[in-house]
């Protein structure tokens, strides 16, 4: 049983697999007891430490904000004298600050129920179980709910948290965080993503410090830059050992990632919807459901908690019929034309894509409206007949005669200034009245906390989707929400637009997923700044970046592989010198790195060599050879280039440990160096395994390793099967 009420002790405990997450209730204020390494007895809320001065309450009322400033809460409040990070702040109709919530009561129940309007993980009765524990705030008439599902197989746990007005007056939620953990620091360390655009999720450890230390997003995605992620690690923890805490927001809009570091050196661990600019009006009767967070604790280092995050999203959030599918092998027309192209170049990619073994011809932007640039016609999605000539129909049959799929890019959120959209409807795009709105890559947001605006985009993308026979689309999203305003929403709504615009993007997604349910949808935001589970939810792979320099792809990959499964990684093929970097690498490192994500090309293959075809053909072949191991097996990381500056390796084990693939890239060539020691992982002790022709145990291969030799030249790569015998 995933979860037990404990009621002489007033314990919850709440058990997976390896892991246990205990909550203490005393006099009504619910405490974080513990989370970590599973254990079964429930003796254990000595550790909320309410017997120590200053006591509780009940026992010491002149020092209750001593209590409440030191007690593990399981959600925090603001305004009563937790003076560390809340999770909670409500201000009154009349404009006061305070909450205390107490334990009212609680139910427990096989399975999960979805959360309405929100992306979120899901399981059936038999994997999950669901604690709903409902505190009271009897000032305010305020209900909140906190909801723990327990997936215990998977060896994760599920937060979310839901506030209902059951008062006789409005008031507002100026902050709601979904998920906060206070634990005694062990000279901890933490661990977050950070990056830029072309520079997506490289990996940052640093220790922490007294005081706050945050992540977040303010720009109405989840962002290039941080990302809804966090870990807290025992110093030093490497892929093997260590202890990691870790939580992972289902959401692709605003966030707050922190840690705090109090007075008695514990450390509060918090995340959920960033409070800036956020201020959601809730009137009597309504409930705000905020958005969940997905807990990983591992105490076998990094790779495993890897490896849950795998899984767990593999089988409990990405819904899509492609999730466990070989995904088509595309070829995207952006890096080969850009904006310069029509019907006829186009139809030349295909034929020679088809040729070499490429399955689907995506069209990227520039197909709409008089688009021949980036500054003009967002929001006119109707084909540019001057450029696709005879219209997108035919095009469509004349790639699928040649054998090729069909897939077409969007930008649905957006409107350019320069659009008959916008023309028309200048009050749709996100704007502050008499001021400039500001403009990014010339173009404005729409404003999609409107229905009226939501069901004309819908109608716009489904339009050009019922007209022909379109098996894919690149969802993008190329830029981020600035002078934050609804002319629709009322004076005291204004601070709901951020989230409200999320809500309108999910609805978007849902709608058109659900008109047509065989599409694979391919999520985007000028390359990789939304690629979150909030986004897996609707499809089962993101592109990654705009970056497709084979090394620079090693550690954005490394650092997106850390949570989300390969198999989500948008991953594809281009040419040299790559245009973000300039850089030159061999064509096979180009294969051997987007192998390791969705697979495609974005090139222009007409202008190929005979060599560089024949080599398509090979890595084609790669491809069906390798993608279930890849897209299904369990990741090892072994050697990463963040860490040295020569070697990147990796590999993937399938389930049954009978077959794994290794990636090892030699990024720089070192003098005077025959061959390294290489240990594997992941493999059976006892099984023996054939690489090259020679036999070698699991056990040799992970404790003794294989020999690599060095390879004559930079950014050389190669890939080797590891057959059990
Ligand atoms: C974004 C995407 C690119 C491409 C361009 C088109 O930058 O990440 O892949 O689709 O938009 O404008």
């Amino acid at each position: 049983m995933g979860i037990v009420f404990d009621e002489q002790q007033n314990v919850f405990m709440l058990q997976t697999k390896s892991t246990t997450y205990a909550i203490g209730i005393v006099e009504g204020y619910l405490g974080h007891i513990y989370y970590g390494r599973r254990v079964d007895s429930r003796d254990i809320k000595y550790l909320l430490r309410y017997e120590e001065n200053p006591k509780t309450p009940k026992v010491n009322q002149r020092e209750k904000n001593s209590f409440l400033d030191q007690f593990p809460m399981e959600y925090p409040e603001h305004g009563m004298g937790d003076y560390r990070e809340a999770a909670l702040c409500i201000r009154s109709l009349g404009g006061y600050r305070a909450s205390e919530s107490l334990y009212q009561s609680h139910w427990i129940q096989k399975g999960k129920k979805p959360l309405e309007g929100l992306p979120a993980s899901f399981g059936t009765e038999r994997e999950c179980e669901t604690l709903c524990i409902t505190c009271f705030d009897p000032i305010l008439h305020m209900e909140v709910e906190l909801y723990y599902t327990v997936f215990e197989e998977a060896d994760v746990i599920t937060r979310h948290v839901q506030v209902q007005n059951k008062g006789k007056e409005a008031f507002y939620i100026e902050k709601i965080l979904s998920a906060s953990m206070d634990f005694d620091d062990r000279d901890f360390e933490l661990l977050s993503l950070h990056g830029s655009w072309a520079r997506e999720r490289h990996i940052q450890r640093t220790s922490i410090g007294y005081g706050r230390q945050n992540m977040g997003s303010i720009k109405g995605e989840s962002s290039h830059q941080e990302h809804p992620f966090l870990a807290v690690l025992t110093k030093g923890a490497n892929q093997e050992f260590g202890e990691v805490y870790s939580m992972n927001f289902v959401y692709s809009g605003n966030f707050i990632a922190q840690v705090e570091k109090d007075q008695f050196d514990r450390i509060r661990m918090s995340m959920g919807i960033h409070p800036e600019g956020f201020c959601w009006k809730l009137e009597v009767g309504e409930r705000f459901i905020a958005p969940e967070v997905v807990l990983v604790y591992s105490d076998k280092g990094l790779g495993k908690m890897t490896r849950t995050y795998h899984d767990f999203y593999r089988n409990h959030l990405i819904r899509s019929p492609y999730k466990d599918k070989k995904r088509p092998i595309l070829i995207n027309n952006w890096e080969a034309t850009y904006f310069d192209f029509h019907e006829q170049k186009l139809l030349e990619i295909a034929k020679e894509a088809k040729e070499v073994g490429i399955e689907m011809l995506v069209m990227d932007d520039g197909w709409f409206g008089k688009r021949n640039a980036d500054d003009s016609s967002l929001g006119d999605w109707f084909v540019n007949e001057d450029k696709i000539k005879g219209g997108l129909k035919q095009l469509v049959d004349q790639v699928n005669a040649l054998g090729l799929q069909f897939g077409i890019w969007f930008e649905p959120e957006m409107v350019s200034p320069d659009s008959d959209l916008f023309r028309e409807h200048e009050d749709w795009a996100i704007q502050i009245p008499k001021r400039e709105i500001t403009q990014s890559r010339a173009q404005y947001v729409l404003d999609l906390s409107r229905k009226e605006v939501v069901d004309y985009v819908y109608e716009a993308v489904a339009k050009i989707l019922r007209s022909t026979n379109i098996a894919y689309v690149k969802w993008d999203m190329n830029r981020q929400l600035t002078t934050l305003g609804s002319v629709a929403l009322p004076a005291d709504r204004q601070g709901e637009l951020y989230h409200r615009y999320m809500l309108g993007v999910y609805e978007l997604q849902e709608r058109i997923l659900q008109e047509f349910p065989k599409l694979l949808l391919e999520n985007c935001s000028g390359g990789g700044a939304r690629f979150d589970p909030g986004m897996l939810y609707y499809s089962p792979q993101i592109w990654c970046s705009d970056d497709t320099d084979a090394i620079e792809r090693l550690l954005i990959q490394e650092g997106t592989a850390l949570i989300y499964p390969v198999s989500t990684i948008g991953a594809h093929v281009s040419v040299c010198p790559n245009h973000i970097v300039g850089r030159n690498t061999p064509f096979q490192t180009r294969g051997n790195v987007a192998l390791c994500g969705t697979f495609g090309y974005e090139l222009d293959i007409t202008k190929l060599s005979r060599e560089e075809k024949e080599l398509i053909k090979q890595q084609v072949v790669n491809y069906h050879t390798y993608n279930e191991l890849i897209r299904e097996g369990d990741y090892y990381r072994l050697i990463s280039y963040s860490d040295n500056k020569y070697y990147d390796s990796y590999m993937f084990v399938n389930k049954e440990k009978t077959n794994a693939l290794l990636f090892d890239t030699q990024i720089l060539a070192r003098p005077n160096r025959k061959s390294r020691n290489l240990r594997l992982q992941g493999l059976e002790a006892t099984k023996m395994y054939m690489i090259e022709g020679k036999q070698y145990s699991g056990a040799v291969l992970m404790n003794v390793g294989i020999l690599l030799p060095e390879e004559q030249g930079d950014f050389m790569s190669r890939v080797i099967q590891i057959k059990g015998v």
